[in-house]
């Protein structure tokens, strides 16, 4: 197996690390200081992965100090550098060529094992990773690695980082979090994980970020998830969660980001939420969940949000478009694809601002309210339709529309717009205005 190479050249250096503690090593004597077999362990397991022309000694005399080398990470322990960390980059099969040997003595020094973006590594994830209980940070990221997760895994309780995203795992998440105090982010996205979320998700009281999105995880939130009380991520979209939110997620006051995306959740308890008690919210993804009913007023009062993801429910009634436009913040607003109705009455200068970040279309009953801009450039959203009456006129081939007369109050002037509409005789506005005639009357 492929990954086994790997994981034994990380052997070939901590070995050294061991076996340096007992006799009295060779130390370098330029830069930071550290055993020469260390080093030469460190250059060879380099080589290993880049070649026979890669010459670590000429490229970085001193790795540990002001020679650093990407990917390598040091720690100084009885004043001398070790190796903790070693971030695995693309490797080729046949690069190396080791005896697959048990590694269950690999160094406890070891406190971060990185394998990023190698499709090349294939199969279980080994048992044996459960005896680096020393390890803060295990990143599998997007190799090709499959089948269940040992269960020896719930051994890394000093863990604060816990990524195995981008794989083909399968089976269960262990349910074994009640160690994992330091914890700070769990990412087991975009794998093949089923079952229920493990309750003891709720006892990694230091969490920061979850994301469990793009599994094909049921069930409900488990209860403990309202303790998380320093949790800002929570991310769990397209899988098949049912529910137990309201009574949950509400509590969690430090989410900043909050993905429900694509799981069909239970509606009562979607519309039951007090969404203004969530005011730190910035990002909210709540699309294509079949949420029926109004759009919920208590989100006009989340002051910090930046996106506001709606799109692709069922909702209805109307959009309370002026509150939405008084956040300061807001610049990303979808809500296409619902059965929302009447009139919209953002302004222009939203309208700009949001650019393609709007989209409303997909709603037939939902029209914009005129708007009469003296931009050129105005563009209004696409498929949106102006919710003053069009006529047609014989052959179809040009529309006279006559925009309502806008008092000013501040000048007391009024102004009547007319507009020049081309339409296809298929009967499709364009959506530029190709031809705007103003006519101001003073009066
Ligand atoms: C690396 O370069 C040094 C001289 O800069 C040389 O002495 C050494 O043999 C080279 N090592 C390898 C493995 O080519
Ligand atoms: C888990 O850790 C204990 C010690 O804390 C150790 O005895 C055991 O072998 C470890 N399990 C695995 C599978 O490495
Ligand atoms: C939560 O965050 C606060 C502030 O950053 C910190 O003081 C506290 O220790 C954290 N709580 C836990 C359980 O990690
Ligand atoms: C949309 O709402 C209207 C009433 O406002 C209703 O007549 C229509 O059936 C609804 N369409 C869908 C697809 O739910």
């Amino acid at each position: 197996m492929s990954w086994i190479h790997s994981v034994l050249f990380l052997f070939l250096v901590f070995r050294w690390c061991i076996a340096g503690e007992s006799s009295s090593p060779e130390v370098t004597d330029d830069g930071a200081p550290m055993e020469i077999s260390e080093r030469e362990a460190l250059y060879s397991t380099i080589q290993g992965f880049l070649g026979d022309s890669w010459n670590g000694s000429d490229l970085y005399p001193d790795p540990c100090g002001w020679t650093p080398i990407q990917g390598v990470s040091c720690d100084l322990y009885d004043d001398l550098w070790y190796v903790t960390e070693l971030t695995l980059g693309l490797v080729h099969e046949n690069s190396l060529a080791c005896a697959a040997k048990d590694w269950i003595s690999l160094g406890s020094n070891l406190e971060s094992l990185e394998f990023r973006s190698n499709p090349g590594l294939i199969g279980e994830l080994p048992e044996t990773f459960g005896s680096l209980t020393n390890l803060k940070s295990l990143v599998v990221l997007e190799n090709g690695f499959n089948g269940k997760l040992p269960t020896s895994l719930c051994n890394l309780s000093s863990l604060k980082r816990f990524v195995l995203a981008g794989n083909l795992f399968t089976g269960t998440i262990p349910d074994c979090f009640n160690g994992f105090k330091d914890l700070l982010i769990l990412d087991l996205s975009r794998n093949s994980f089923s079952g229920t979320l493990p309750s003891t998700i709720g006892e990694m009281v230091s969490l920061l970020k979850l994301d469990l999105s793009n599994n094909q995880l049921e069930g409900k939130l488990p209860q403990g998830i309202s303790f998380l009380k320093n949790l800002t991520l929570l991310d769990v979209r397209n899988n098949r969660i049912s529910g137990g939110f309201s009574q949950n997620v509400e509590k969690i006051r430090s989410l900043t980001d909050l993905v429900l995306s694509g799981n069909p959740m239970d509606i009562d308890d979607m519309m039951g939420i007090k969404w203004e008690n969530m005011g730190s919210l910035v990002v909210l993804d709540l699309s294509k969940m079949g949420l029926r009913g109004d759009i919920p007023y208590g989100l006009t009062k989340l002051k910090r949000l930046r996106f506001l993801g709606l799109n692709d429910n069922e909702l209805t009634g109307t959009v309370p478009s002026k509150e939405l436009e008084t956040l300061p913040c807001l610049g990303a607003l979808y809500i296409h694809g619902n059965n929302l109705t009447g009139e919209l009455r953002f302004s222009t200068k939203f309208y700009e601002k949001m650019g393609t970040r709007f989209k409303a279309s997909k709603n037939p009953n939902l029209c914009q309210y005129d708007i009469v801009s003296e931009s050129r450039s105005y563009v209004p959203p696409l498929g949106l339709k102006p919710c003053s009456k069009m006529k047609k006129t014989e052959g179809g081939l040009v529309i006279l529309q006559t925009l309502r007369n806008l008092k000013k109050e501040e000048s007391s002037s009024s102004m009547s717009l007319m507009v020049t509409r081309r339409v296809l005789s298929n009967g499709l506005t364009w959506d530029l205005l190709l031809e705007l005639s103003l006519i101001v009357l003073l009066i």
